[in-house]
């Protein structure tokens, strides 16, 4: 039976007979033996294999094998001389499966920049650095899921093609069904793609939030982990146009609930990673951001702050800073005003509250003031928002001016106002950007090095 390395270096005794299959990331040829290190993904550590002259087909195998080159290895565990590691594979059998030529083959044993690895993203997860965080990614994923699966949340999917717009915001991709190859374009003659879904507008969603307020008025705790787009053209190390969200959605639950939900599901996520991945996680401090460790016992230990939105502006308008963009009661916080709150002034993340009702959507509850609305953002040092949420607005005559205030159609909401005609209550959820999550926890600069196939403007080949 095949052994996963991570298992083996953990777990393998000397004198195991053992089976491994992986790609070959160093080999060294001395006088009558040679050394590889096989990697099979499940660790940043590889496995040292020694070779010795005796072994079957020598010369050949070891002409062949180079980085990269796929191996199956069978042989005995024994104890290891070499620096920081406990066991090597003295092998009996190396069979290899695919070369890989040194001359072409781009990974070599050296630094690469992540510029140059996103040009090569078919072949960037064979790294230390991508490997390492793929196996973080996971490991965040699993937290999700345990910690609500945990409390009895259900999970729920929900649709990618959809007509409504959660945010309101108008960054939807249009979704179109024509055969394009049959299409008769010629030059007086266009296609409305925004109409050309069977006829029916449909675009890519922006957020599961609506279903997952429909899923929460029948489950009470939902959420919802899946992709998401958002057709902005923005460029920034934070933006992606295809990113996954995951979007608890409580009945019965108001803004401090929502709040306290948030803080407890980053700290339980920080955790969970810290203990399943503590190899990654040390390299991160060691090679990417000096830190990612402190950052995250910080993420566990201590409370996170909360403020109103009226307050941040005040703290913003009080330092002496010179920011680039306005700060003015009214406007939308610019990720320098949301990094300079969490990073600098309060050093953790910040939760903002109750921010000017015409910068957020129709959906969330209207304060007395009706000049604020019940939202909460998370701003994470280095990061800016992290989570966005709110209490939403459960009262049928309040939801029905909010919407019309912003110029949408009432009857394109029916459904979702049938839910306030029916058994409403109040509820509340929010949405965590799932790569900034990511981000935040391997101190990884650039959201494209966190997804394995990033999806930005002109940036969708593999
Ligand atoms: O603040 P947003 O737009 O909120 C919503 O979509 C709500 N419907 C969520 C809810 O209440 N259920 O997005 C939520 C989070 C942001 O805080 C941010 O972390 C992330 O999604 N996000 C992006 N991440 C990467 N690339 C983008 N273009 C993103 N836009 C938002
Ligand atoms: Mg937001």
């Amino acid at each position: 039976m095949t052994r996963r390395i991570s298992e083996l270096l953990r777990h393998g005794q000397p004198n195991e007979l053992v089976t491994i299959k992986g790609w070959v990331r160093t080999k060294r040829e001395q006088k009558g033996f040679s050394f590889i290190e096989v990697n099979d993904g499940s660790s940043m550590a590889g496995l040292q294999v020694v070779m010795n002259a005796d072994l079957p087909d020598y010369e050949s195998i070891v002409k062949r094998l180079s980085t990269g080159a796929s191996v199956e290895v069978s042989g005995v565990l024994v104890s290891s001389l070499g620096k920081g590691q406990r066991i090597e594979v003295k092998a009996n059998s190396v069979i290899v499966y695919g070369e890989a030529d040194p001359e072409t083959y781009p990974l070599q044993k050296k630094r690469h920049s992540f510029e140059f690895l996103r040009e090569i993203g078919h072949l960037r997860s064979r790294t230390n650095t991508l490997g390492a965080v793929f196996r973080v990614r996971n490991a965040c994923s699993m937290a999700i899921h345990q910690f609500f699966q945990e409390q009895g949340f259900i999970w729920v999917h929900t649709p990618i093609l959809t007509a409504s717009d959660c945010e309101g915001a108008g960054e939807m991709f249009a979704v179109t069904s024509l055969d394009l190859k049959k299409v008769p374009l010629t030059e007086n003659q266009s296609v409305d793609y925004t109409q050309d879904f069977f006829g029916k507008p449909t675009y890519l969603t922006v957020s599961g939030q609506l279903e997952a307020e429909i899923m929460a008025t029948a489950f009470s705790n939902v959420y919802t982990f899946g992709p998401t787009f958002r057709a902005e053209n923005s460029n920034t190390s934070r933006h992606l146009a295809e990113f996954w969200m995951v979007e608890p959605e409580m009945a019965f639950c108001d803004l401090e609930g929502d709040m306290d939900l948030a803080e407890a599901f980053l700290k339980y996520i920080f955790s969970y990673v810290l203990e399943k991945c503590p190899e990654d996680m040390q390299f991160f401090n060691d090679r990417i951001d000096n830190s990612v460790l402190t950052t995250a016992e910080n993420i566990i230990q201590n409370e996170f702050e909360r403020v109103t939105y009226t307050k941040a502006v005040e703290l913003l308008l009080k330092s002496d800073r010179p920011f680039e963009y306005p700060v003015e009661w009214g406007l939308d916080l610019q990720s320098e005003h949301e990094r300079f709150l969490a990073e600098e002034l309060f050093k953790k993340p910040v939760i903002v509250t109750d921010y000017p009702t015409q910068i957020k959507a129709f959906y969330m509850r209207l304060n007395e003031d009706e000049k604020t609305v019940r939202a909460m953002d998370i701003l994470a040092p280095k990061i800016g928002e992290i989570i966005g949420g709110s209490q939403r607005e459960e009262r049928l005559d309040v939801l029905e001016r909010r919407i019309q205030a912003q110029g949408l159609e009432l009857k394109d909401y029916w459904w979702y106002l049938d839910l306030r005609r029916y058994g409403t209550v109040p509820h509340a959820g929010f949405g965590l950007g799932f790569e900034r999550l990511v981000q935040f926890m391997t101190g990884m600069g650039n959201i494209r090095d966190v997804i394995p196939f990033p999806r930005t403007p002109l940036n969708v080949e593999f």
